[in-house]
């Protein structure tokens, strides 16, 4: 399998349809965790919830998010709405770079933070497949919505948005997972049209045909493009085929290469061999290309493709989306996604890609069916948990945290910041 290398449109026409919820037997049973975490779960769901309490807020672009300890509650507001105690939360790149840079606040003061896991406390469907005492996961993506935010020690989500965690997963090293699931299945599955479903060893959703019944005004304007631009089905990703990831050793790339090996597909990974080559073949890598030569990294994928590379996931930015671009020139068709910019000059045979993340939390069809697979891959050990840093301090403790993520020295791992 592994060559360890070196050196170095089918528009589909939607009409508003309601999704059936699927049968409670569909749901992935999972088994009861043991007492001891049972005992834990009970005492936390059974302390009283005040009114009030502490969350970090951001007052100002490039300042320190400030710990208070007396805001609001986050209040339930609509059907499908939970309430989770925060147990712990997962830094994501967005947490720095947004104040940093002055991007994804809506407004001042706000909080952040978009990966958790927590006990659900208030708020669930007796029926339904997420009750109140169950630990879940939630990629808390609707950053628009404080009472979402992940920086406070109760957040809303959906029922549809969270996944419950079985009793072998661990829950810190779960709150890892939430976004960069997300970010994986929605590039695959959307953007690049991957038939999840054809999985044998658990299959998923096939999101394009999902989408089909989704009501299109469901979905923010921003992402209905991405959305509902399908592609024709000669031009769907599918087993068999190659995919380059460049930035293979984000958490984001180490989610997207299991899953894709779990496709079936052949995985070209661009990263620093020598700091992340072990763990990328442990995921199933086929070929590592190291980025410290980016000239040379372009050949190679050229070279191993025989110039018909057809798709190509850039996790990094517009410098090396552009490099991505050049390996995907020789190819008739070819589609190309960029996490954090595409190139400045496209080319005519290649369609360009941003991930719609909004579909996640604004589709309760697609989330819903997004979950369900994650709980179903966390209890088959399908998907190996990215590597955590667990941080002190709760949630005084993550302006420090936040720095050092920034700083990079914790390169492949993510940054776990308890609150229990
Ligand atoms: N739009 C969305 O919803 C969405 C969702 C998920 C992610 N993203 C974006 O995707 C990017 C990755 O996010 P993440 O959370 O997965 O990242 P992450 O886990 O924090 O990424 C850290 C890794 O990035 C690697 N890296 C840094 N610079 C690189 C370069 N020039 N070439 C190749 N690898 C490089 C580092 O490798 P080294 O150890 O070699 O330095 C390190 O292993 C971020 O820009 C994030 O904002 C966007």
């Amino acid at each position: 399998m592994a060559t360890a290398t070196t050196t170095t449109t089918t528009t589909t026409t939607t009409t508003t349809k309601t999704m059936n919820p699927p049968s409670p037997d569909a749901y992935v049973q999972l088994e009861t965790p043991p007492v001891v975490i049972q005992e834990k779960q009970e005492s936390l769901q059974s302390s009283p919830i005040l009114d009030r309490q502490r969350a970090l807020l951001i007052h100002a672009a490039q300042q320190p998010y400030t710990l208070v300890t007396d805001h609001l509650v986050p209040a339930i507001l609509k059907d499908g709405e939970i309430l989770v105690k925060v147990v712990a939360i997962g830094l994501n790149p967005v947490d720095w770079k947004g104040p940093a840079f002055n991007f994804g606040l809506p407004s001042l003061p706000w909080i952040n933070g978009r990966d958790l896991t927590g006990l659900v406390v208030r708020g669930s469907d007796p029926s339904g497949r997420v009750r109140t005492g169950d630990l879940v996961l939630v990629p808390s993506t609707d950053y628009r919505d404080i009472r979402k935010a992940a920086f406070q020690e109760y957040a809303i989500t959906t029922a549809s948005n969270a996944a419950r965690i079985p009793s072998t997963t661990c829950p810190k090293a779960a709150a890892s997972l939430g976004v960069a699931f997300v970010a994986a299945v929605l590039s695959l599955g959307v953007s690049l049209g991957l038939d999840l479903s054809a999985i044998d060893a658990l299959p998923g959703p096939d999101l394009i045909n999902t989408l089909k019944g989704v009501d299109e005004n469901e979905i923010p304007v921003d992402v209905r493009g991405e959305c509902f631009s399908a592609s024709e089905d000669a031009d769907r990703i599918k087993k068999g085929d190659w995919l380059a990831i460049w930035g293979a050793s984000t958490t984001t790339g180490f989610i997207t290469l299991q899953l894709a090996k779990l496709a079936g597909l052949h995985v070209i990974c661009v990263a620093d061999v020598a700091r992340h080559g072990a763990k990328l073949l442990e995921l199933g890598a086929d070929l590592l290309v190291d980025r410290q030569d980016p000239e040379r990294a372009v050949q190679i994928i050229q070279g191993v493709t025989n110039n018909k590379l057809r798709y190509a996931i850039d996790i990094v930015g517009r410098e090396t989306a552009t490099l991505l671009q050049r390996t995907l020139a020789n190819s008739e068709r070819a589609h190309l996604l960029g996490y954090a910019g595409l190139p400045k000059e496209p080319l005519e045979n290649i369609k360009y890609h941003n991930i719609p993340v909004k579909l996640f939390h604004s589709s309760p069809a697609v989330g819903e069916q997004m979950v369900c697979w994650l709980e179903g891959l966390m209890q088959s050990k399908l998907v190996n948990l990215p590597d955590i840093v667990q941080a002190q301090g709760g949630l005084g403790g993550v302006n420090a945290a936040l720095e050092l993520l920034r700083s990079g020295s914790v390169g492949g791992k993510r940054v776990v910041v308890n609150l229990d």
